[in-house]
């Protein structure tokens, strides 16, 4: 049991805090031998970042309190974790024979090269091995077979070559298995089948294609069908041919299949139908043909269902009805015949349509305005015929509209302008007459991108409408319209004061929901305070030191819980590995889904660690916002510490960007609304909170997003409280690549270092990437002259809709304002968060016409007419 009096807990830490510090400075032979180890490693390192834990590592002290390690009670290292540090260097000269007890080396995020040494099959108690994203070559060595206590490995995105090792199958404690974004090429070795323990199994982003030695007539070995516990099977953008062995339906845990964009050919297996837990299956980009498989219509449980772009005949099965659970269809680009199935309107949780370019011959039915989730519906280019329902009209959530291209008649129902969501309506290139309503001309607040060309419709058209760009469209249509005095301009005065209005409450209850949590949580955080003080004396090496606890934030959540949530914290559970610990997702008994922050569950804690989770109870206890993760509360004991905050269910920024079909669904309206998000809750940090909190470490990787995309700042690990008037003088904290460079030589924190992190944040969101190659350039002149269009995104479709393009200009010249590397020329976050949101027309040109040299020279003008 673990909530525990507080007072007699407090007097056991103390206790425990003197005897360690005496404890602390013992050497073994075995520590010096390991320390001998990584500091000749250290070494031959050629550079590691300003912030890198190695700046602690010296002949003078115990490995075991160094940065980034971890000892057992003999003083032998059984943690070398050292993420994101910009080590430059190489694996050879790590005597992979020095460390006996070594569980968990993770060098991930970092610049090695060169090839792994075949010796790090000596690494014999090795479970987490993690050397992804670094520039890795040569191929995997056939020794990593000998890890037989393996439980992750993941060497993704790297430059590795060669084969998949067959000896890899002889990791049967293997969960998870990651080695995507590679060279490797060859075939999928049939022994993996025979990792039984397997969770994850994720080989995206390869050359894998057939096994030259075995010529079987699938690149995919039925093998793999043995994977029982197989949850996520990723083996998507590689060169995998033939058919897909029928066998993949005994995969009876599968969630998610990805095997898309591969040389797949043949039927889609009616034994999928079979995979009961599916749900994600995204087979688009193959050369699958005959007809919509109907057992696949037993998959109640999918969520999402892409099969676009494969050669898919015949009609869609009216089974599809059955699944329930449905929230995207992506069917386009087939050969589907037929007409729209009424019973698509039973997929009343549907949110996205997509069955463009195909031969539907049907006309759109009535029924279909009950599907009242849609956003996104896309019949263009098909063989539709007779009018549009004006039941469209109670599609309330619609984004899209796409219609184009097919012999829809009749006149544009009046309803479709008042879709309140809507951004782009395509009907161009289809046989519509009578007039245009004059309803398009008072969605005045967001007006959607329309395309009526190429119909047969009347009205105060352009005198070349052919030839006329939407918005002159537009212009032309509504001037017209608005010159006659109407009632509606007093209706926009209304609309513009219940705006204000409410603009003035939501800023009271910030303001007061700030002081509220701040004397709600006043107990819990002096008495944390005076902890934390007391600690400070032996700061450096403690152990056994965490049994102080405090616990139940709302009486909801108890320990037991999230014991049994997670069997102990099994591995299965485990979402994440960070700097500090693992991340884990449970649910618990009330049906709420938690994230849990564990710590490492090492016998001995570094401080680092310790100082970490100590600051980020104590910020996230003081704030309470939307676009900030919330902290549920946390337990302090030495079998398990651990952090307790709101799950939000699509990661981290980082991973997001990373991942080709995750980054294709963030569009530009949505990476402009997570900018939004961070700005408000870094301008609520340092505005509105008292003392201001600055965050200190703010990257994409700190960035996670709710199933609706929206931002929520988290990792509080090294925030600061600024008490007026002082400037802090601080070691350097933070991310490499997102620090202000200012913190290099004066180590004073103040908000603008948030700021420059921030700006470098917006950038990465609209480069897709870290925007590391544009930072360099930019004192030089060629960075003036660079196109916008030319440095966005690729992923993401080109702007043609005038506002978003405004909207990510306008980004983009904030952001560059942020990372001026002086930082009194940086504006404060409240400033950029006001831009934001007040959106007019900056620029005259097409998007494609912006140069990053005019984004600056605007925000330069703006800042001195402001003065
Ligand atoms: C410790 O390191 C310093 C410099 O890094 C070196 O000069 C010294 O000889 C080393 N001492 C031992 C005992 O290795
Ligand atoms: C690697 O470490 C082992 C054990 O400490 C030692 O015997 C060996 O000499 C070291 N090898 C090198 C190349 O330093
Ligand atoms: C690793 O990169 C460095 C430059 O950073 C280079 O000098 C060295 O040759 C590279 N090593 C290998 C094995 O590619
Ligand atoms: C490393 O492992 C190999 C077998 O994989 C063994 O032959 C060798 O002796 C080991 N080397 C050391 C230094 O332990
Ligand atoms: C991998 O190789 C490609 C092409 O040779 C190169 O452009 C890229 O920079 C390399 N990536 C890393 C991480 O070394
Ligand atoms: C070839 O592949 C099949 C099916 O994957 C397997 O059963 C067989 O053992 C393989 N043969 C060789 C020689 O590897
Ligand atoms: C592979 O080919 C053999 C005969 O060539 C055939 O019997 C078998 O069904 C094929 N397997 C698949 C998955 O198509
Ligand atoms: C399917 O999912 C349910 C609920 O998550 C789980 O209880 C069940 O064990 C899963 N089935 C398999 C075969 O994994
Ligand atoms: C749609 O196409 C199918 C097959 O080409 C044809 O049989 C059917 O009559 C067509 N329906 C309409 C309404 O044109
Ligand atoms: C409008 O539709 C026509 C025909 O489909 C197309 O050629 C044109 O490019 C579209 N215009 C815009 C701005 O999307
Ligand atoms: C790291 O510190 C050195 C001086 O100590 C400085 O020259 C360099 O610019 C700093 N690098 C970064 C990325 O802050």
């Amino acid at each position: 049991m673990v909530m525990c009096s507080s007072v007699v807990l407090l007097m056991i830490v103390l206790a425990l805090d003197a005897a360690i510090i005496t404890s602390a400075v013992l050497h073994t032979p075995i520590e010096d031998e390991e320390a001998h180890a990584l500091l000749s490693w250290k070494r031959s390192l050629s550079h590691f970042s300003n912030a890198s834990d190695l700046h602690s590592w010296n002949n003078m002290s115990s490995p075991c309190i160094w940065g980034g390690t971890v000892c057992n009670e003999e003083g032998s290292i059984t943690v070398i974790n050292l993420p994101k540090q910009a080590l430059k260097g190489d694996l050879m000269h790590f005597n992979f024979s020095a460390f006996p007890n070594l569980a968990v080396l993770t060098l991930s995020y970092n610049k090695l090269n060169g090839s792994i040494p075949s010796l790090i099959g000596n690494l014999s108690k090795l479970t987490v091995l993690d050397l992804s994203i670094n520039g890795l070559v040569g191929s995997i060595p056939a020794e990593i077979g000998h890890l037989s206590k393996l439980t992750f490995l993941e060497l993704s995105s790297n430059n590795l070559t060669g084969s998949i090792p067959k000896s890899l199958g002889r990791l049967i404690n293997l969960r998870d298995l990651r080695l995507r974004d590679n060279i490797l090429e060859g075939g999928i070795p049939s022994t993996l089948g025979k990792l039984e323990n397997l969770l994850r199994l994720d080989l995206s982003g390869n050359f894998l294609s057939t096994d030259a030695s075995n010529v079987t007539n699938s690149s995919i070995p039925s093998e793999l069908s043995q994977l029982a516990r197989l949850q996520l099977l990723d083996l998507s953008q590689n060169r995998l041919a033939g058919s897909l062995p029928s066998q993949l339906g005994q995969l009876q845990s599968l969630n998610i299949l990805y095997l898309y964009s591969n040389h797949l050919i043949g039927r889609i297996p009616s034994s999928l139908g079979q995979l009961r837990n599916l749900t994600v299956m995204s087979l688009q980009n193959n050369l699958f043909d005959g007809e919509f498989p109907k057992e696949l219509c037993e998959l109640t449980l999918l969520q999402e269902l892409r099969l676009s772009t494969n050669q898919l005949n015949g009609p869609l099965p009216p089974q599809i009805s059955q699944l329930k659970s449905l929230l995207i269809l992506d069917v386009s680009y087939n050969s589907l015949i037929g007409p729209i199935p009424l019973q698509l309107t039973s997929l009343i949780e549907l949110t996205q349509l997509y069955l463009r370019y195909n031969r539907i011959n049907s006309s759109i039915p009535n029924e279909l305005g009950q599907m009242l989730q849609l956003e996104v519906f896309d019949l263009a280019s098909n063989n539709l015929i007779g009018p549009i329902p004006s039941t469209l009209g109670s599609l309330t959530k619609l984004t899209h509209l796409f219609l184009q291209n097919n012999r829809i008649n009749g006149s544009i129902p009046k309803d479709l302008w008042s879709l309140p969501n809507i951004e782009q309506i395509d009907l161009s290139q289809n046989r519509l007459v009578g007039k245009i309503p004059k309803d398009y001309c008072n969605m005045e607040i967001n007006p959607p991108v329309i395309n009526l060309t190429n119909n047969m419709l009347t009205g105060p058209f352009p005198s070349d409408p052919e030839n006329s760009s939407p918005q002159l469209f537009r212009e032309h249509l509504c001037l017209k319209v608005r010159n006659s005095p109407s009632s509606k301009i007093v209706h926009h005065k209304g609309s513009t004061k219940t705006v204000m209005l409410r603009g003035i409450i939501i800023g009271i209850s910030l303001v007061a929901v700030c002081m509220v949590s701040v004397l709600f949580w006043a107990l819990v955080f002096l008495f944390y305070k005076q902890r934390m003080s007391n600690k400070q004396i032996g700061a450096a090496a403690r152990k056994h030191g965490n049994i102080f606890s405090i616990w139940n934030y709302d009486g909801v959540i108890a320990y037991e819980d999230i014991i049994d949530a997670t069997e102990n914290f099994d591995f299965k559970y485990c979402i994440g590995v960070g700097a500090y610990g693992s991340v884990y997702k449970a649910l618990l008994p009330s049906g709420q889904v938690v994230a849990l922050k564990k710590l490492h569950n090492w016998e001995r804690e570094n401080s680092t660690f310790d100082r970490s989770f100590a600051n980020e109870v104590q910020v996230l206890t003081k704030i309470r916002h939307r676009n900030i993760v919330k902290l549920y509360g946390f337990c302090c004991h030495p079998r398990c510490s651990f952090l307790v905050y709101e799950y939000l269910e699509k990661g981290s920024l980082f991973e997001i960007l990373r991942d080709e079909a995750e980054a294709e669904k963030l569009n530009w309206k949505k990476r402009v609304n997570i900018i939004k998000g961070i700005s408000k809750a870094l301008s609520y940090m340092h505005h509105h909170c008292s003392p201001p909190i600055v965050h200190r470490d703010i990257s994409s990787n700190n960035i996670l997003l709710d199933s609706k995309f929206e931002a929520h700042v988290s990792d509080f690990g090294t925030a600061r409280l600024l008490q007026p008037n002082s400037s802090y003088r601080t070691v350097l904290a933070g991310t490499f690549g997102y620090i202000a460079p200012e913190l290099a030589y004066t180590m004073v924190v103040t908000e603008k270092c948030d700021v420059y992190s921030f700006g470098v944040v917006a950038l990465e969101l609209v480069l897709g990437k870290h925007p590391a190659d544009l930072l360099s350039l930019l004192s030089s002149s060629t960075y003036h002259n660079i196109k916008l269009k030319d440095v966005i995104d690729p992923r993401v479709p080109l702007l043609t809709d005038q506002q978003s393009a405004q909207s990510v200009a306008s980004v983009v010249a904030i952001a560059i304002t942020c990372i001026h590397s002086n930082p009194r020329s940086r504006p404060t976050m409240q400033h950029v968060f006001n831009e934001l949101i007040v959106q007019g027309s900056k620029f005259s040109e097409s998007f494609c016409q912006i140069s990053l040299g005019q984004l600056s020279n605007l925000e330069i003008t703006k800042n001195e007419n402001k003065r």
